[in-house]
């Protein structure tokens, strides 16, 4: 095996932010280049696929290896919908080999059977009956952190709203001890940033999961008993009969798929809502008139915003796609980013309009039998914060550019400086 190196800023391909999309060479366009997302330049590049060459191979990248992009809206979802040719085994992401001794096993990376029995043991946690129980402490959460805003001084929206309410939450629907709640976020970030991007060493992001495992397989202990009809992610795998059982690193798995899967996507729609209102101040303004809008534009947020990139899919068989043939082993990605800027299937794609008539029309939550299972507590945190947001301020400046994050899987903002201006 080739040895990869552990700084992804080691390698760069010809498709960079610097060059021209439409005038490079189209084999050498690597979609799996972080500073493209980064720089916002992957849509223009996603552009060109989607004209020229929608099933695209690329095989130049040393962390991912040899992949297919899917770029199209049916295409992407024909892959998604078709889990007997296209596995999710053994990651749904293209770099598979970055610590191959640390993998951790989760539904969201098994197929049929076992992946169905395990989402279904969690699946009450996010019921709609559930959902609207949580709704009050949902709004409660809201408003605190809100009401302990600066007013009219810069600070980080990122850091003091997006991650904080979407840690809360995560504790809510864990029952995870409230004091701690950071930690639930921090092992996220561990478990799915390069060690090096943290300041950690290897042997630190070891020390750190099994200090999650160890926290976990306590409560998981704690929890496991008769009569327990708790709601929450860890009572509910502890007490299912087909998940009470599981070996230590499968249950880590499946609650670091928990975290992951609620912070980073629910955190940076909380960010890139703020950012496109800014923009798009004509659009805030529909809003305002109107707040009945909001849900629509919740979904306009995620589409618009698309927190999750991708998926990787394995092809079980050869096969044909958009007149390429994709070969048994290979790994495609489904390019959730570029399918909802797909312009054969939604109208002016480019653009940030609150009041499309077909607002749910997008794939951000994926398609299939891995369709997002948090997708309405999603929805239900980005409309509550929207409410509030409204009865209080008349604008959210963002003082100058957000920073993005240099990754082609989370679609995330690092840091954005804004200032509140409270209502006249
Ligand atoms: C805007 C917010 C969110 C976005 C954009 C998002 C996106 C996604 C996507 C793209 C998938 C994969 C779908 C596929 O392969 O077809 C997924 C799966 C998943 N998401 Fe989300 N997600 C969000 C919020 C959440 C939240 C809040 C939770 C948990 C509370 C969550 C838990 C999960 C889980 C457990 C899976 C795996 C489902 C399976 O494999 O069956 N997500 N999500």
């Amino acid at each position: 095996m080739t040895e990869i190196p552990l700084d992804p800023d080691d390698y760069k391909p010809l498709s960079t932010p610097e060059v021209d999309p439409w005038s490079i060479e189209l084999e050498e366009i690597d979609m799996a280049y972080g500073p493209l997302f980064r720089d916002g330049k992957h849509h223009e590049y996603f552009k060109r696929l989607r004209k020229e060459d929608p099933v695209h191979f690329y095989e130049g990248n040393p962390f991912t290896g040899p992949y297919w992009s899917v770029t199209k809206f049916k295409d992407v979802m024909a892959v998604d919908t078709n889990h007997k040719q296209f596995s999710s085994e053994p990651s749904i992401v293209l770099i598979d080999n970055l610590m191959p001794d640390q993998v951790v096993p989760s539904f969201i990376a098994m197929d049929p059977p076992t992946h169905d029995v395990q989402r279904k043991a969690v699946t009450p946690a996010v019921k709609p009956l559930r959902l609207s129980e949580l709704d009050d402490l949902i709004r409660e959460r809201t408003i605190e952190v809100l009401d302990g805003l600066p007013i009219g001084e810069p600070f980080n929206w990122v850091q003091r709203v997006s991650i904080e309410l979407t840690t809360r939450m995560l504790a809510t629907l864990f029952d995870f001890p409230f004091e701690d709640r950071s930690k639930l976020t921090f092992w996220s970030d561990v478990a799915t940033t390069p060690p090096i991007q943290l300041g950690l060493t290897p042997e630190d992001r070891a020390a750190h999961l099994i200090e999650c495992l160890e926290t976990f397989t306590k409560l998981f202990k704690e929890r496991q008993h008769e009569g327990n009809e708790s709601q929450d992610f860890i009572s509910l795998l502890a007490n299912h009969d087909e998940t009470r059982d599981m070996e230590a690193m499968t249950m880590l798995g499946n609650l670091l798929l928990l975290i992951i899967g609620g912070n980073d996507t629910t955190r940076n729609s909380m960010s890139g809502g703020v950012w496109f209102c800014h923009e798009n101040p004509g659009e805030f303004a529909k809003i305002k008139a109107n707040p009945d809008l909001i849900p629509s534009m919740v979904s306009e947020i995620i589409r618009y915003q698309t927190p999750l990139s991708y998926m990787r899919r394995t092809a079980l068989e050869d096969v044909e796609l958009g007149g390429k043939l994709i070969k048994k082993g290979e790994k495609v990605a489904m390019w959730y980013a570029s399918a909802n800027r797909d312009e054969e299937e939604i109208e002016r794609p480019d653009e940030f309009i609150v009041d499309r008539p077909n607002p749910r029309h997008h794939i951000a939550f994926g398609f299939g039998i891995h369709r997002c299972m948090g997708n309405r507590v999603a929805e239900a945190q980005l409309r509550i914060i929207w409410e509030e947001i409204l009865n209080r301020y008349d604008r959210i400046e963002v003082i100058g550019k957000p920073e993005y994050l240099s990754h082609s899987f989370v679609h995330g903002i690092k840091d954005m400086q804004v200032v509140l201006h409270p209502k006249g």
